[in-house]
């Protein structure tokens, strides 16, 4: 089956279409490479557009395409505070176009990728999908904003779907293909090793948040345990399993000292920390209760561990230290 998927020359959806190779799907990107990047394109044909753009149900049909992963959203939770327009543009307005275009198609599955961001600050963790959703910041408010427009377009139109809330993406294709490179740079992984390539000290936004060191606890998700995800929730919308909502973490937490104690540890080099004050918006805590993705779709992280998050990250960022190529 051929999968159309949106954004997949980013970061996660790069992933998810080695994912899908590798388990017989074809998939076709559709990316505007405003954030993507032509070289994370590996084994799919790249159609270069803009979702808002373009005849997304002539693209449908002309690609025969049966399901959609539509990871083609801004996701920068500083810019969506100063930039809410862009963001309601983009990953709503952009989302209902999606939609629409699905309808008239008559393309039924659709994977989508959601986030944390949609809790705000949680009132307990781990947080499980039952949850209350708060979100703090426009980029959340617009995640659940697409979520509740795909919900009651499933029920009137006979769309199904899964929404897979993401925590903290990270790490990267442990045989180096693929990796991180967002432009402006702001998560802490990627920027703690471009630290230690250019042996800079790191910044820590922080310490006296109410955790064991002071620092913000995350739970850290491998991207190719992100990218599985994906495909079991495909596998399992195609076998008549119906529309759900799933968290995708390890159920654990390491804070942002503990990232850098692991980076020291991987790389073998000294990190220097500039404390900085805390960063508008960012709660204490943030842990996945993700045991829903285990009952229903039988996921389990293949790389749970943060060291290996750190060096299969590390592998990449060493041998691309400037990111792709244009
Ligand atoms: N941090 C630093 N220094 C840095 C960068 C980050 O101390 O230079 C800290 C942050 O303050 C935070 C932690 O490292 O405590 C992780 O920050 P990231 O920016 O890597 O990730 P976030 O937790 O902010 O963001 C993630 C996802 C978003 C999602 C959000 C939900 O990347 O898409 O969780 O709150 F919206």
């Amino acid at each position: 089956m051929k999968v159309l998927v949106l954004g997949g020359a980013g970061y996660i959806g790069s992933h998810a279409v080695l994912a899908l190779r590798e388990k017989g799907f074809e998939p076709v990107v559709l990316d505007d490479l405003s954030r993507g990047h032509r070289a994370a394109v590996i084994g799919a044909g790249l159609i270069e557009a803009d979702l808002t753009a373009v005849d997304l149900a002539a693209v449908l049909k002309e690609s025969e395409c049966g399901a959609v992963m539509h990871f083609a959203a801004l996701s920068q939770v500083g810019e969506s505070v100063s930039r809410p327009d862009l963001y309601y543009r983009n990953n709503v307005a952009g989302g209902l176009l999606l939609l629409d275009a699905m309808v008239k198609s008559g393309v039924r599955y659709l994977i989508f990728s959601s986030s944390a961001a949609v809790y705000g600050e949680p009132s307990r963790v781990p947080i499980s999908e039952d949850h209350p959703t708060a979100p703090v910041n426009p980029y959340g408010a617009t995640k659940l904003a697409f979520e509740g427009a795909m919900r009651w377009y499933a029920h009137a139109f006979g769309l199904r779907y899964a929404s897979l809330r993401y925590f903290n993406a990270a790490g990267a294709h442990p045989d180096g293909l693929l990796g991180e490179d967002h432009r402006p740079e702001t998560h802490l992984i990627p920027l703690v090793l471009k630290a230690v390539l250019g042996d800079c000290p790191m910044a820590v936004f922080g310490n006296d948040y109410p955790t064991y060191d002071g620092t913000c606890i995350r739970d850290y998700i491998h991207v190719c345990d992100l990218a599985s995800a994906h495909l079991l929730a495909l596998q399992a919308l195609l076998a008549g399993e119906p529309s759900s909502v799933f968290n995708l973490g390890t159920g654990r937490g390491y804070s942002v000292l503990q990232m850098i104690e692991t980076a020291r540890r991987v790389t073998d080099h000294d990190i220097s920390i500039q404390l900085s004050p805390r960063r508008p918006g960012d709660p204490a805590e943030l842990v996945a209760g993700s045991r829903l993705a285990g009952e229903r779709l039988g996921w389990r992280p293949r790389y749970p561990e943060l060291e290996d998050i750190v060096t299969h990250a590390w592998r990449w960022h060493r041998a691309h230290p400037e990111g792709y190529p244009a």
